[in-house]
């Protein structure tokens, strides 16, 4: 039931405040982050966890390189991502003291059952990420840390992504709490973060409006570029991803330090690039890199729509649309970064008169290698 939205996408978009509460629902209290999925594989075995590899396809990959950052900052631990269907080929270093985390939100991908079942064979501590009960993917793991996003019927995952993004810092809170990483100050920063995120969440789905009209002057662009950094790098690839999927324009995204390695040649005049800020309070560096990256494609004619914190002025002198999203913390600014792209996609598959929900040649599940 689309619930009187035009398409399940457009209902899954709106869904996405209710798909971060009920994910976090019962899983944060005062005294932290608890999993009890994760508490039942013993806290010893947690702390002794010395890497941890994601592996995801598609946008559970992009939201395993979001949550990637975080759990490596909270639990201190090496995390690298790698997309299942690779994983096996480049016979991986495992060792009892690996943790595997599948992100999966079918839970039935091939690739990723394929790489789970590799890793359970090795003696790795297998966790799985899925928005499925019962899954085969959660059944075969140590462990399941549902997402409580939801059934999501479009091919393009959108409430799933983010709802993966919260489970991987709960899992990274939970984590950097057992191991005793996490100051109680970034604890408390995080539980008061995940409090307010559903309000914030439903800010960003507010931006559709502004999206809607920007889409309609874009529908004919031939090829649209995203570019982020930090955390913000992912979300590039992942709007990109979304508008290849359900719009068919070639879309790339890029980390925006890469710009000058290669990338900046593709700059021509009314090339659209959208470029996700991050906040000038909290992350000043990063900031004024970012606007200094706005300013070298602006001067090479690129038609530049920022992603912005409320407040930030720096970047209107160079951009031509501006997207204004509430203030977050750093890792919380991608859950609400990815809602305007998500809307982008849907408005200019919509423009172009396709099948929002149902592209061509994809289905919701891949369930071959
Ligand atoms: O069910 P899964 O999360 O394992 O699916 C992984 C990918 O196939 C999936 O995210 C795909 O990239 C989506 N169609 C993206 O919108």
């Amino acid at each position: 039931d689309k619930g009187g939205w035009s398409s399940f996408m457009a209902k899954e978009i709106n869904d996405q405040p209710d798909a971060v509460e009920n994910t976090v629902r019962g899983r944060v209290s005062e005294r932290g982050v608890e999993i009890p999925e994760l508490t039942a594989l013993g806290d010893e075995r947690l702390a002794g966890i010395d890497r941890v590899i994601i592996i995801a396809c598609g946008t559970a990959a992009y939201a395993g390189q979001v949550g990637a950052y975080a759990i490596e900052q909270w639990a201190r631990v090496p995390v690298d991502v790698q997309l299942s269907h690779e994983f096996r080929y480049r016979d991986p270093v495992l060792s009892e003291r690996t943790m595997v985390i599948s992100v999966s939100q079918s839970g039935e991908t091939m690739d990723t059952l394929m790489a789970v079942k590799y890793a359970l064979e090795r003696g790795v501590t297998t966790v799985s990420v899925c928005n499925t009960q019962s899954a085969t993917i959660p059944r075969e793991s140590d462990a399941a840390v549902y997402t409580h996003a939801g059934p999501e019927v479009a091919v393009a995952s959108t409430k799933a992504f983010v709802a993966q993004i919260t489970a991987l810092y709960l899992i990274g809170l939970h984590l950097g709490r057992v191991r005793g990483t996490l100051s109680a100050e970034d604890q408390a920063r995080a539980v008061e973060q995940f409090e307010t995120l559903p309000a914030k969440v439903r800010e960003a789905v507010d931006t559709h409006d502004q999206i809607a009209q920007l889409a309609h002057w874009m529908a004919d662009s031939r090829s649209v570029l995203f570019l982020g950094r930090h955390v913000g790098f992912p979300i590039a690839l992942e709007g990109a991803l979304k508008l290849k999927e359900i719009a068919y324009i070639h879309a790339e995204g890029f980390a925006a330090g890469e710009l000058k390695h290669g990338p900046i040649a593709l700059i021509d005049h009314g090339q659209p690039v959208f470029v996700l800020v991050p906040s000038p309070r909290t992350s000043p560096l990063m900031h004024s890199k970012v606007v200094s990256n706005i300013q070298e494609i602006r001067a090479r004619g690129a038609r530049v729509i920022a992603i912005v914190e409320v407040g930030d002025t720096a970047v209107l002198p160079f951009a031509d649309d501006v997207i204004r999203l509430p203030l977050a913390d750093p890792f919380f600014e991608p859950l609400l970064q990815v809602i305007p792209l998500q809307w982008f996609a849907l408005e200019l598959s919509t423009a172009k008169g396709l099948d929002v929900d149902q592209p061509r040649n994809l289905a919701k599940s891949v369930t071959v290698e």
